[in-house]
């Protein structure tokens, strides 16, 4: 038997992972290790195409009989982190950052990590699902990591075209 995914452990192991990479990356800013920071901005580019594609095509919309038009924010904060995640990755693509723009770089990673915060908040509602949409989500999460677009792939194509 296919063991199931939990959508709220995973959903919040996905935050804590992501917490830590951007930590990760300001801590090597603050080195002046672009390469590492270029490297974890990697690894979280891939971890969180999934999670946004499964938030945005699933569990936003079953958020949506607890917070009503509040859904349509939650749409507009990824639009803003996706902007800020293009600007880091801009950013660390250069061998050598000025101070300013380092500084830059870190404050969009504290910007993400504010999204991470603010999103790890609707797990506190997911809890009230049914047992029947916990098992959609639970599928539909398995679903979209399988796929496994990463994030600046799936803003500019997938969810693009949607
Ligand atoms: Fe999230």
């Amino acid at each position: 038997m296919a063991t199931t995914l939990d959508p709220i452990a995973e959903f919040r192991e996905d935050h804590r992972k992501v917490r830590d990479g951007i930590l990760a990356i300001s801590e090597a800013l603050t080195k002046k290790d672009i390469a590492k920071a270029r490297e974890i901005l990697g690894v979280l580019n891939e971890l969180t195409g999934p999670h946004f594609r499964y938030e945005e095509e699933n569990l936003y919309p079953a958020l949506r009989k607890y917070l009503g038009e509040y859904v349509d924010q939650l749409y507009k904060e990824h639009d803003n982190v996706i902007e800020t995640a293009k600007v880091c990755v801009s950013l660390l693509a250069k061998d050598s950052l000025t101070d300013k723009e380092s500084q830059d770089a870190t404050n969009a990673a504290m910007q993400m990590l504010i999204h991470v915060s603010n999103c790890d908040g609707l797990a506190i509602l997911s809890e009230r699902f049914t047992a029947k949409e916990m098992d959609a989500l639970s599928t539909s999460f398995a679903t979209s990591r399988k796929a496994g677009v990463p994030l600046l792939d799936w803003a500019d194509t997938i969810r693009k075209n949607k």
